[in-house]
């Protein structure tokens, strides 16, 4: 069955290792373990009996929260894990108070934009070269509670 949960540290070497296996830059097992310990910091998985199948989380600022990870196991993709994992966390920040919620994608990233695009995300600009390995801008979205 599956489940969304917080992220606990037993979760953490699966999580690294679909971080690693996706991103040229991935965080390692201690961002991950950095994050967990912040109190301004949330972060769930997605899981299948112990198999972690996808995770995102943010780290809040007053009313602020950036999103800093989302992904999703390859095999896992195309069935609305993303999807479900974003409105919970939406959700759970929502709860803590955040109203404006911000996010970087590589503008190449097709099918992540669509996907921040459905959960109501807008473009806000461009930042130049904000990605390496490869190099690439980043587009910088927001998502506006309160315009709801
Ligand atoms: C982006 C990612 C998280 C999407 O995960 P997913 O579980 O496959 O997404 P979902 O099934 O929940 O799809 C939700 C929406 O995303 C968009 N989407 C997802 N995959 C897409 C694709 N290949 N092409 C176009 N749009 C896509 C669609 O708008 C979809 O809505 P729809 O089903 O109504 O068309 C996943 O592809 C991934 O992990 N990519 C690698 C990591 C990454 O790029 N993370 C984002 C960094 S900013």
């Amino acid at each position: 069955m599956l489940t969304l949960h917080p992220m606990k540290e037993k979760d953490l070497p699966q999580v690294a290792a679909i971080e690693a296996s996706i991103f040229s830059q991935p965080w390692s097992e201690k961002g991950f373990l950095d994050a967990l310990h912040q109190k301004a910091a949330f972060y769930l998985v997605a899981a299948e009996e112990e198999k972690i199948l996808g995770y995102c989380g943010f780290y809040q600022s007053f009313d602020e929260a950036d999103i800093t990870n989302v992904a999703v196991r390859e095999s896992e993709r195309g069935r609305g894990m993303a999807r479900a994992m974003l409105t919970e966390l939406l959700k759970e920040g929502k709860n803590r108070g955040v109203a404006h919620f911000t996010l970087e994608v590589r503008v190449s990233n097709a099918p992540a934009i669509h996907l921040y695009e459905k959960l109501g995300f807008t473009s806000a600009g461009i930042r130049k070269n904000f990605y390496d390995c490869p190099k690439e801008d980043a587009m910088i979205m927001w998502r506006h509670e309160a315009l709801d």
